[in-house]
This record gives structure tokens, C-alpha cells and sequence, in this order.
């Protein structure tokens, strides 16, 4: 068990919410929450139906909340129809909001620029014009490999608008990662820009859509549509490529909706699986999009007056959610933000919450860490500098959160006065599931404490049976719920055998994390993955996506890769390469390191680099030929080997993989 978690069990600090947050919450004290979860228990599927028919704006109403009969295909809301775009836009310019600012957008440099909701509306509408007046259908899929940027919020809800099915690609994956993704979908088209901006810096983006383009398995596209962000130098294919400007001149600026199933695929988006090959997670449109609206008020507490701030890229999955879709849907002001939280200096992050008067903020355990670091080297850009009086709720979310992040986030960034929501979800559940919520639960620094209402997380062992508190073991789900992923696009066999496994008797949603529940509390910890899935700075990468990459080196015979325990970024990979020539050493190795490292970096992007990479003349590997990774990860972490090797083929080779490549 890592250090971080045995702390975590061992924490005794609770911080319950004050009575001036609790007397305004959305969901006020203890008893409510209570009376919401057996409410949910009494009537589950009604429970659902009331908060469907009470958030989401049908164009016709279902009559079916839950469809079982394909399960664990779940359906919810089968039979109604709804536009996600028209509940985040329309409907809020119907109800008097248009003039509000929807989203007040600041760019790498500095640069603001804000947009109403009628603007956003206005430019949603005439971009899903452009859309269609190239040809693009409802159920066709369409790529967005975009900067943070009001455009790639537009890009997302045009697609909705017209019923296209759009596949966000961060702007941080390779051509490769793009090539592979476009082919899975089968897109229609990309949307790109020339360039992105981060950190002062100005990096293409365009050509790695025509590199990807170029590698071939991308006959779908018919076509490119470019943001122009920079005015940087571009290729250009005519006839395939088009500007953004020009595709949107003399559209109307308006555009009905398509009104779609509530089980129409809003959204394919790919994650890390224990495969080489990551998954596209098919999410709906009903479902989906009443979980972003009910956790913005639960979780979020949103109100009319707050300035809202996700700070997670559209790449992700929170982008998704939690940019794009919740707080449109809610009539919120949310700010959204372009480059990186340490340029032009580290005190970017409260700089812009004081600037803009941000109350409810949104950020990464990874983020904050990495904060933390930098003022204590600049005392000027400690959070105390600045005035964050705005704020009265803050929020995590991508991976767990060390104590001491968590105290450092409440206390100086939100003046002990902001509750903390440490919320526990995943690509596949489309929202929040376990968290604090700001006015109930008292929070204890590290522990995404308990479900919301009408979520059944369980701990289970191998069996699929329920564990005491106290014991480790399997998270599950037990009930299907309206936001889950409906299947794995073009393999829904993988999709059955990855998240309701036969082993656990195939009704429980497996959710890859392992889990224990405090023996007095019921609060959740999460202990990390119990697959091949790293967590590195929140993101969530496969370690056979890296070895795939590795092992596609001509210099490469074998690899392995581990994680390791990271005081920023949370886990490090840590790659074991065997080569196809003797194991180099000294500058040589040094040499084939940078080459490895950057070759990754080309094949994935840059956030698979392994961190570390060391040379064997083979792996350990049991007599059967399995690499035996449980000791790899011991050796990363630089701890004593107790185990017993002697089934190993090769024991000699540990004290080589001991050596990291300096
Ligand atoms: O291991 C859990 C970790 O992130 C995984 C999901 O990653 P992804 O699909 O990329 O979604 C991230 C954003 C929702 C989970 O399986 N994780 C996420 N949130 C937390 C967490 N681990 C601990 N605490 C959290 N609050």
C-alpha cells in the first residue's frame, strides 16, 4: 500500500461544511442527502424519471426510464427525444439569459474575450450550418483535434446541434494517436487549428492532422476544417481543406436542431485501456447529459451568480462534462482558459480567479501540486498574494489527492472557508460519482467520501461479493445509471467482457480502481487502478499503449512498463527495454534513451515519455514466459526485492534493471 493511501486511512481531520454554505445548498445537511439516496433505493428508476423530467428540456417525453432487456446494453430514456445543444443554449436564451456572458475565454497571453449565450447560440448555429452544407449527417462522426478554445466549445455543440457524433482527440496526441482514432470512428472530417499556444510558445497543429491523414487507414475524411489561431504557416490540400472562416461565411445564423433518441451517441471519446489499443466510449445524449446538469447542482452547487472554472482541457472527459455540456446546460458563467497553469508565471491560476471573480473552482490534484512547488521557490506567486475572496467552492478530480495538497488547497487557496469536492469518476461514468457534497459531507483531506444518490458504488472481492468496510477490494457499481458508457465503439465484446465481467457475475460495473470504505464513515478511498492503466498528471494512459510504442522501435526486441510513485505528476512510467543488440551503457545508452523518449513522443504524445528507462539483456519472466510485473514495480520504486525470485528463469537480470540510464 502506498504511503499516500495508508495516510489517507489514518486521517482523523474532518472538516464539515459551514451553516452559511449548508443553509443555501442545493442539497442541505445529512438528513437531505439520506432522504435523496432512499428515495433512490425505494424507486430507483423513478427517482431518475422525476430528475429527467425535472433538468433536461424533451422535444418529445419518454415514456420508458430504464431498458434492461439488452443489458448491460442499459437504455435509459429510450423512447424520448432531445437536442443536448438546445438544452445548453435555446433553452437559456428562451429564458431570458441571452445577454448573460456564457463564456469569458483568456488566452495564453493574457488576451480576454467573453461571449453571451446569445453570441454562443448565434455562432453554434451558423457553424452546424457549415456542417451540413458539407455534407455532414446526423450519426456521422467528426473529429475535433482543437486548442482550448471558444471555437472548440462551438465545434462540440454544432456537432450536437446536427446529431453528429463528435470524437475529441487532445491536442497533446501525436499523429499517430490521431491516425488511430480518426480510422476507429471512421470520421467524416477533422477540426483543426494552424496552431496552439501554450506557454508562450506556438506549436502546430495542422500538420499532424495531414501527417495522420498521410499515414493511411483516414479514407473517411473528406474534410478539414482549420481555425486560424495564429496565422502560422500551413500545408494545404485543396479541394480536402478548408478555413474556418470561409466554411462559416454567409451562413444563417440560424439552425434548427435535430432532435435525436435520447440514446443517440452524442459523443464517442478514446481512453486508455489495458490493451494496446485504447477504447472509444460511447456516450448517449439523454442519460449523459442529465448526470452534467443534476452533479453541477449537487456537486457544484451552481447558481445564477457563480463565475464557474473547469480548468481541464475538451480533450478529456471533465472538458466534456464539465466545460462543454454541465455548466452551458446550467446557464452558467464559466471561464475557460488556454495554455498552461505556470506561463507567463505559476500564479496564473489565482491571478485569473481574482481578475474574474471566479467562486466555484475546478483543477487537478496534479495542477495543484505542482503549485504548491513553485511558491515556495516564488513567494510572490503564493496564492495569500492574491485576492481569492471570490471563491466558495473548490474541486478535484482525475486522480487521488495526497493530504497535504488537500490542506495546502483549502487552506491557502480557499482561505479555510471553501468546501473541497474530491470527486471520483471515470471516462466510462460520464460524471461524478462519488464525492463530497458541499453543503452534507463532512470531508476528510484524500477521501472522495460517499456515492451521490441514486449511485450504488460497492466494494466487492474477486467474486464478485460485498467486502466489510474496512477491506480492500474491487470498486463496482451495482445499478446501471442514466450517464454510464453505453458500449465500446466497433467492439461491444470488449466492452461487456472490460466492465461487466463474468467473474463478478456479470451485473456489477468493474471500474478498474480498487477501493476500501472507512470502518466508521463509509467514506470511499480510492487506492489507484487494478489494471495496466497509469495515472500520470491525471491522465490516464495504458501501459501496453507504451510498450506497443516501444517495441515499434527498430532498436527495440522487448519492453515492460510500470509506474512509479511521482511527488507531482502522481505516477511515472518507468520503461525496461530490452534491445535488439547488447545492452548499451554509458553516453551510448544516454543516446538511445532521447531517442526512445522522443520516438514515444511522436508515436503517442508527449505525456506517454517515459520518465525513466533502463536497459536488460531480457526481462523477468516466470518459466512460463510471464513478465513478471509486480517485481518490475518494486525496482522502480527502488525497493528491496523480498519476493521469491526462484521461479524466475533469469534471476541475474534484476540487478541489471536496477540501474536507471542517469
Ligand atoms: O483511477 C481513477 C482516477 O482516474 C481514473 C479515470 O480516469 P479518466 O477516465 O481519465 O477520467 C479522469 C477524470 C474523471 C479512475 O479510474 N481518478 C479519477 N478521479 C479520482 C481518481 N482517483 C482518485 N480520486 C479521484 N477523485
Amino acid at each position: 500500500m502506498s504511503t499516500t493511501i495508508e495516510s489517507v486511512l489514518h486521517e482523523t481531520r474532518l472538516f464539515p461544511p459551514s451553516e452559511e454554505f449548508k443553509a443555501q445548498a442545493a442539497i442541505s445537511g445529512m438528513e437531505a442527502y439520506k432522504a435523496l439516496c432512499a428515495k433512490a433505493e425505494a424507486d430507483y428508476e423513478g427517482f431518475w424519471a422525476e430528475l429527467a423530467r425535472e433538468n433536461v428540456v424533451w422535444q418529445q417525453p419518454f415514456t420508458v426510464t430504464l431498458d434492461e432487456s439488452g443489458a448491460p446494453f442499459y437504455k435509459w430514456f429510450s423512447d424520448g427525444k432531445l437536442n443536448a445543444s438546445y438544452n445548453c443554449l435555446d433553452k437559456n436564451v428562451e429564458a431570458g439569459l441571452g445577454d448573460k456572458t456564457a463564456i469569458i475565454f483568456e488566452a495564453d497571453g493574457g488576451e480576454v474575450s467573453k461571449v453571451t449565450y446569445k453570441e454562443l447560440l448565434a455562432r453554434v448555429s451558423q457553424f452546424a450550418n457549415a456542417l451540413k452544407s458539407l455534407g455532414v449527417q446526423k450519426g456521422d462522426r467528426v473529429v475535433i483535434y482543437l486548442p482550448m478554445s471558444v471555437e472548440g466549445v462551438i465545434a462540440m455543440q454544432a456537432c450536437a446541434r446536427i446529431g453528429a457524433t463528435h470524437s475529441v482527440v487532445f491536442g497533446g496526441f501525436s499523429a499517430h494517436a490521431l491516425r488511430d482514432r480518426i480510422e476507429d470512428a471512421g470520421a467524416v472530417l477533422v477540426i483543426t487549428a494552424d496552431e496552439q499556444c501554450r506557454g508562450g510558445r506556438n506549436m502546430p497543429l495542422k500538420p499532424a492532422v495531414d501527417e495522420a491523414i498521410g499515414l493511411g487507414g483516414c479514407g473517411s475524411i473528406r474534410n478539414v476544417i482549420v481555425f486560424k489561431r495564429t496565422g502560422g504557416p500551413v500545408e494545404w490540400a485543396e479541394g480536402r481543406d478548408l478555413w474556418w472562416h470561409d466554411v462559416v461565411a454567409g451562413q444563417p445564423l440560424e439552425c434548427e436542431p435535430e432532435w435525436v433518441d435520447a440514446e443517440h451517441p452524442l459523443f464517442l471519446l478514446y481512453t486508455s485501456g489495458s490493451t494496446g489499443k485504447p477504447k472509444g466510449v460511447q456516450h448517449s445524449t439523454g442519460g449523459y447529459l442529465l448526470h452534467s446538469i443534476v452533479t453541477m447542482k449537487w456537486t457544484f452547487d451552481i447558481k445564477p451568480t457563480d463565475v464557474y472554472w473547469c480548468t481541464a482541457d475538451i480533450g478529456w472527459i471533465t472538458g466534456h462534462t464539465y466545460v462543454t455540456y454541465g455548466p452551458l446546460a446550467c446557464g452558467a458563467t464559466e471561464v475557460v482558459f488556454e495554455g498552461v497553469p505556470t506561463y507567463p508565471d505559476a500564479g496564473r491560476f489565482w491571478r485569473m480567479i481574482q481578475d474574474h471573480k471566479v467562486s466555484v473552482f475546478y483543477t487537478a490534484p496534479t495542477a495543484i501540486r505542482s503549485l504548491i512547488k513553485l511558491a515556495g521557490a516564488h513567494p510572490e506567486l503564493h496564492p495569500g498574494k492574491f485576492d481569492l475572496s471570490s471563491l466558495r467552492l473548490l474541486g478535484t478530480v482525475g486522480e487521488p489527492i495526497n493530504p497535504e495538497a488537500w490542506m495546502w488547497f483549502h487552506e491557502a487557496v480557499g482561505g479555510s472557508r471553501c468546501p473541497i469536492a474530491d470527486t471520483w469518476w471515470q471516462t466510462e461514468t460520464g460524471g461524478h460519482m462519488i464525492t463530497p457534497l458541499p453543503g452534507v459531507t463532512p470531508t476528510v483531506p484524500g477521501s472522495c467520501t460517499l456515492p451521490l444518490p441514486g449511485i450504488m458504488a460497492a466494494i466487492v472481492d474477486e467474486t464478485g461479493h460485498d467486502v466489510e468496510w474496512g477491506k480492500g477490494g474491487l470498486l463496482v457499481v451495482k445499478k446501471p445509471w442514466p450517464s454510464m458508457i453505453r458500449t465500446i465503439w466497433n467492439d461491444p465484446d470488449r466492452f461487456r467482457k472490460s466492465y461487466f465481467p463474468e467473474d463478478l457475475g456479470g451485473k456489477l460495473y468493474l471500474a478498474g480502481d480498487g477501493s476500501v470504505r472507512d470502518p466508521e464513515t463509509g467514506y470511499f478511498t480510492i487506492m489507484g487502478r487494478i489494471d495496466d492503466v497509469l495515472n500520470v498528471s491525471g491522465h490516464r494512459l495504458g501501459t501496453m499503449e507504451i510498450e506497443s510504442a516501444l517495441v515499434a522501435h527498430p532498436l527495440v526486441a522487448e519492453a515492460a512498463v510500470v509506474g512509479k510513485p511521482h511527488d507531482v505528476k502522481g505516477e511515472a512510467v518507468v520503461a525496461y527495454v530490452v534491445l535488439k543488440r547488447a545492452r548499451p551503457t554509458g553516453d551510448e545508452a544516454k543516446e538511445i534513451v532521447k531517442q526512445l523518449r522522443d520516438w514515444v513522443g511522436h508515436e503517442i504524445g508527449p505525456i506517454a515519455k517515459p520518465d525513466e528507462i533502463r536497459f536488460g539483456d531480457n526481462l523477468p519472466k516466470t518459466r512460463s514466459g510471464k513478465i513478471m510485473r509486480r517485481l518490475l514495480r518494486a525496482l522502480a520504486k527502488g525497493e528491496e526485492i523480498t519476493q521469491d525470485v526462484s521461479t524466475l528463469e533469469n534471476p541475474a537480470i534484476l540487478d541489471q534493471l536496477n540501474e536507471a540510464v542517469k
